[in-house]
């Protein structure tokens, strides 16, 4: 049954989804791997391609920006289609001054300064946490894969709904608590998945930093970058 934003017939997509948030990204790793890509969704341009990696079913579809955007997809994926995880692969702001640009962080749990998750349970500050078994998936992946420990970073994000004009002291106090990188779409992603009792994780690469005053990379290092935290998405998708 198809959504109003996703045109895929349900058994299209497969139970466990990689999602970046460029759908134009999710084409080129749609190619990369799998042998016979079948596209599934165009709405709104919404790329969406299943295909068989090393012998699982796996589909790629972009969530576009923001927690709107990645929070309708991924309602609608668990809702109506039946996707047990999702595993966002994408690329965050540094904040942490151990962070530097190019390295990879896996994210445990995303604050926000969002309204979008305030209202779940009455009462309660939600805490947007990804799956342990995904984390500990990639993770592992990673010491497999040799990636130096000082290139690689577990622990929180955040969620932002503003990518400009942010504040100096937010900055500030996100990097005093040990944050390691902003995005804008994991604390909607991992409530929702909690909402349905499903499985989420985040796999970011670092593509600018809010105080190092780094270059932002080039597109060809940004996409070489990105291979290594495909291979730790990768990895949690096949465990
Ligand atoms: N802010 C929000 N999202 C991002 C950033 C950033 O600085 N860099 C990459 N994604």
């Amino acid at each position: 049954m198809p959504t109003p934003h996703i045109s895929a017939q349900v058994g299209q997509i497969a139970p466990t989804v990689l999602m970046p948030g460029d759908p134009k990204r999710a084409e080129r790793m749609a190619k990369q791997l799998f042998d016979q890509p079948q596209l599934v969704n165009a709405v709104r341009g919404m790329l969406a391609y299943t295909g068989v990696y090393q012998g699982k079913p796996l589909t790629v579809m972009g969530s576009g920006m923001g927690q709107p955007s990645i929070g309708i997809y991924s309602t609608e994926l668990f809702k109506f289609y039946g996707v047990e995880q999702i595993i966002r692969v994408g690329t965050c702001g540094g904040i942490s001054p151990k962070v530097k640009v190019g390295d990879t962080v896996i994210a445990t749990s995303a604050h926000t300064d969002s309204n979008f998750n305030q209202n779940r349970i009455p009462g309660i500050v939600f805490s947007a946490a990804s799956s342990f078994r995904l984390t500990q998936a990639a993770f592992l992946a990673a010491e497999e894969a040799k990636i130096p420990q000082e290139k690689l970073h577990v622990g929180t994000i955040v969620s932002r709904d503003h990518f400009y004009g942010t504040s100096k002291e937010q900055n500030e106090g996100l990097a005093s608590y040990g944050v390691l990188g902003v995005e804008m779409e994991s604390a909607a992603l991992f409530a929702i998945a909690a909402e349905y009792g499903k499985e989420a994780l985040t796999v970011l690469t670092v593509s600018d930093h809010l105080f190092n005053g780094e270059a932002d990379m080039s597109a060809q290092e940004r996409e070489e970058l990105f291979q290594n935290s495909l291979k730790l998405a990768l990895a949690a998708a096949l465990a």
